[in-house]
């Protein structure tokens, strides 16, 4: 190529670019959510076991493939797909690789600016104005309550913040991989370190605050999230498998198509291994250490069982903990600085999924980083803004995430270790991702790379239709079909209609997918052009 390649600063900056990219909204709302649902005991052991079927292999995975398509000049998926299997249809294997993070960040950084809208809400004491009741808070800002609600800019709405993070996410995205990347998860990976720990220590030291409910108190709280539980009969129940499984790509962001960019940044022999483990290290410190000790226990303490049940991923984020700081010594802080670490949480992870995007633009259409910024700029303000808009039940974000950021994450996952094990072939994949490599992967791993995870993903994968789409209630001798709603939504049944909004949302996938496919295209022809001009 004839532009100088970018490049990170330093092995640290990359390091923290990944965890950053991964410990986000996911370490702190949603794992802690998920074990209390499933019940901490069983929830980990199918977590873990994930973690090591499926998490670190794919993490390894995308870091070679990654390193080795940035020393033939690619960044973008598409590219490295191309480059790896040498054949032109190796593009549009990689496509879902530019679809699933654009599509992702459109909801994402929706849910970012609720952070810093929260943060900041928190502590001029906006949020308790309407007395305890966080949910009608809630409801207004986000536009939970009804469409369009959240599309104003007043100073308690979100519409000013959904700016800031759209400004500060594209400012720091065009400044490019070292001093807008790398320079921002330098910073805000230790400070989101020290606040997690301030407000841990916080919530251990609690004790039980209100002698009249004795039961109430730390270790109870720690109880409720880590007694094992039923382990075995937890095991049985796919659902928490998929969870389980779900969680490990959501927090370690494997299958977005981000690390695979990111890992293409490195120079010939820098470690891949270790650093792929070192990060995938540090995501699990954030999410079962930090994320796992603070948002139940703290619900627990001061609301007990029923702060938490059926709260999910956001009632208990932002109607539960409000509350929760509300009873404690210097809340308003502790409100304020938990939303903030969430936001920064959030914004490493949401600059790390606009990089693929960047990458294939520049690369695929020739274009330069303002064009590039400014078209990836505008297709994903259409996107937010229909999410924004179209909030009532949060409709619109839960479809695209449901269809987007769990089933194409599935198969995009699948692909990229179908293409290493079997399209590279082990034994060339293992030469790559050793070279420079300071430490060894387990050769057990050859195994599990070549049929254990593309097995258990095709699996759990069989399992997620089965149980979502074709709402199979995994009996043979009485098998039962009922869709869930994510498909009711889209079909209509004899009792409820057909959510237009949700059909709306596919239909802008679908129209993102097409999008996705002709760009592919064209940036296929650029690049056999420039393969006859190299010869
Ligand atoms: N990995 C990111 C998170 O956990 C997307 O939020």
């Amino acid at each position: 190529m004839a532009k100088a390649q970018e490049a990170w600063g330093s092995r640290l900056g990359v390091i923290l670019a990944v965890a950053g990219s991964a410990v986000g909204l996911g370490n702190f709302l949603r794992f802690p959510g998920l074990a209390a649902q499933y019940g901490g005991g069983a929830f980990m052991i199918a977590y873990f076991i994930s973690l090591l079927l499926i998490g670190i292999p794919i993490c390894w995975v995308e870091w070679t493939l990654g390193r080795h398509g940035g020393q033939h000049g690619f960044h973008s998926t598409s590219g490295i797909f191309q480059v790896i299997l040498r054949k032109p249809w190796g593009k549009y294997l990689g496509v879902i690789g530019f679809i699933v993070p654009v599509c992702i960040y459109m909801y994402y950084v929706y849910i970012e600016a609720w952070c810093l809208g929260y943060a900041l809400n928190s502590i001029t004491g906006n949020l308790s104005v309407s007395g305890l009741d966080y949910g009608a808070f809630f409801g207004r800002f986000t536009g939970a309550s009804a469409d369009g609600v959240a599309l104003h800019f007043g100073l308690g709405d979100v519409g000013i913040f959904v700016l800031i993070v759209y400004v500060l996410n594209f400012f720091f995205i065009y400044r490019g991989i070292s001093k807008g990347i790398e320079a921002v998860c330098k910073l805000a990976m230790p400070a989101l370190i020290v606040i997690a720990i301030v407000i841990l220590v916080r919530v251990l030291t609690l004790g039980t605050p209100d002698p009249l409910k004795p039961d109430q108190n730390v270790m109870a709280g720690l109880g409720y999230l880590w007694n094992p539980g039923d382990i075995a009969t937890g095991l049985r129940n796919p659902q928490l498998w998929l969870a389980a499984a779900g969680q490990i790509f959501f927090s370690l962001s494997v299958g977005f198509g981000v690390i695979i960019t990111y890992a293409s940044y490195l120079r010939k022999n820098d470690d891949v291994v270790l650093s792929g483990l070192t990060a995938s290290a540090a995501n699990e410190f954030c999410e079962v250490g930090l994320g796992g000790l603070i948002t139940v226990p703290a619900a627990f303490i001061f609301l007990g069982t029923a702060g938490i049940v059926g709260q999910g991923t956001f009632g208990l984020g932002f109607n539960v903990l409000p509350e929760v700081f509300a009873h404690m010594p210097g809340g308003q802080v502790f409100s304020s600085i938990f939303f903030l670490l969430l936001f920064l949480a959030a914004i490493t992870s949401s600059l790390s999924m606009l990089q693929p995007g960047i990458a294939f633009l520049e690369e695929g259409l020739n274009i330069n980083r303002k064009q590039s910024v400014a078209l990836l700029g505008f297709v994903t303000a259409i996107g937010t803004l229909f999410i924004w808009y179209f909030s009532k039940d949060l409709k619109a974000l839960d479809t695209i995430d449901f269809w987007v950021g769990t089933v194409m994450l599935f198969i995009q996952a699948t692909i990229l270790v179908i293409i290493f094990g079997w399209g590279l072939g082990i034994k060339r994949g293992w030469e790559i991702a050793h070279e420079g490599a300071e430490m060894r992967i387990p050769n057990a791993f050859k195994f599990i790379i070549k049929f254990v995870t593309p097995a258990f993903l095709l699996l759990i994968f069989s399992l997620f239709m089965m149980q979502n789409v074709f709402g199979w209630n995994y009996s043979f001798s009485n098998p039962e079909f009922n869709p869930t709603s994510y498909v009711l939504d889209l079909m209509g049944s004899a009792d409820v209609p057909a959510s237009s909004v949700a059909r709306l949302s596919v239909a802008w996938i679908i129209i993102m997918t097409v999008f996705s496919l002709i760009l592919v295209n064209i940036a296929g022809k650029n690049w056999a052009k420039r393969e006859t001009l190299n010869h």
